[in-house]
């Protein structure tokens, strides 16, 4: 890796919240219903949403969508002082939210909360992803802590092309994720059960 993490953010940050908001809606668009598309979707009960901050892909559609299908919707609740997220059920409306640490919208916490092990597909962002399913967040290491708590979740990161590069810093707390979703449709993970090249 030629730049830091810190820089990586930087850019990645600032070129997310410099996006054209009808080219922003456009790719969240596209990249929701590669998810839509996706069987994983399908065979999901349990999903753990986010609400976008700073230019994250928007997520609007698969809250509607799952809403409208019956599948049981989660949101993460940040708890700043311990650094790790609480699960708690959402019914998919802004009535449910508040504001949260670092200004994320999040469920109120009279809501029931629900455990990491139930979650069936988790949508991740991410401030970018790499081609092994290597994630760099801000820095906080939330979903470093919360991922490998969700046992038999399928884990795919909701982003933009842009956001996808070659190689991050795997660190040894890196839980991969399985795919990302942009613009570009579902990009996959290799995973070491696949074949390798000769
Ligand atoms: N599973 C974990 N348990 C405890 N601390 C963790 C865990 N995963 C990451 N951290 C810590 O969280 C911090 C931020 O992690 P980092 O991966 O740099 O952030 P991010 O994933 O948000 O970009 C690091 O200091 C890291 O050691
Ligand atoms: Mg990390």
């Amino acid at each position: 890796m030629d730049i830091s993490k810190e820089e990586l953010r930087r850019r990645m940050i600032a070129a997310r919240t410099a996006m054209d908001p009808a080219d922003r809606a456009r790719s969240s668009r596209l990249a929701q219903q590669a998810v839509l598309e996706s069987p994983e979707w399908a065979r999901a009960q349990t999903v753990l949403l986010y609400i976008p901050v700073r230019g994250e892909a928007d997520t609007a559609a698969l809250a509607g969508v799952a809403r409208a299908t019956a599948k049981r919707l989660l949101l993460p609740r940040v708890e700043q002082a311990a650094r790790r997220l609480w699960l708690h059920r959402w019914d998919g409306t802004a009535a449910q939210l508040v504001r949260g640490a670092y200004g994320i919208p999040e469920p109120r916490a009279d809501l029931p909360l629900e455990d990491p092990a139930a979650v069936d597909l988790v949508i991740v962002p991410g401030v970018a992803f790499d081609r092994r399913g290597c994630r760099l967040g801000y820095g906080g290491g939330y979903y470093d802590r919360l991922l490998p708590r969700m046992l038999q979740a399928v884990k795919i990161g909701l982003g933009y092309a842009f956001q996808l590069v070659d190689c991050l810093p795997a660190e040894p707390h890196d839980v991969r994720l399985d795919g990302v979703a942009t613009e570009r449709g579902l990009y996959r993970f290799p995973t070491a059960a696949d074949p390798q090249p000769e």
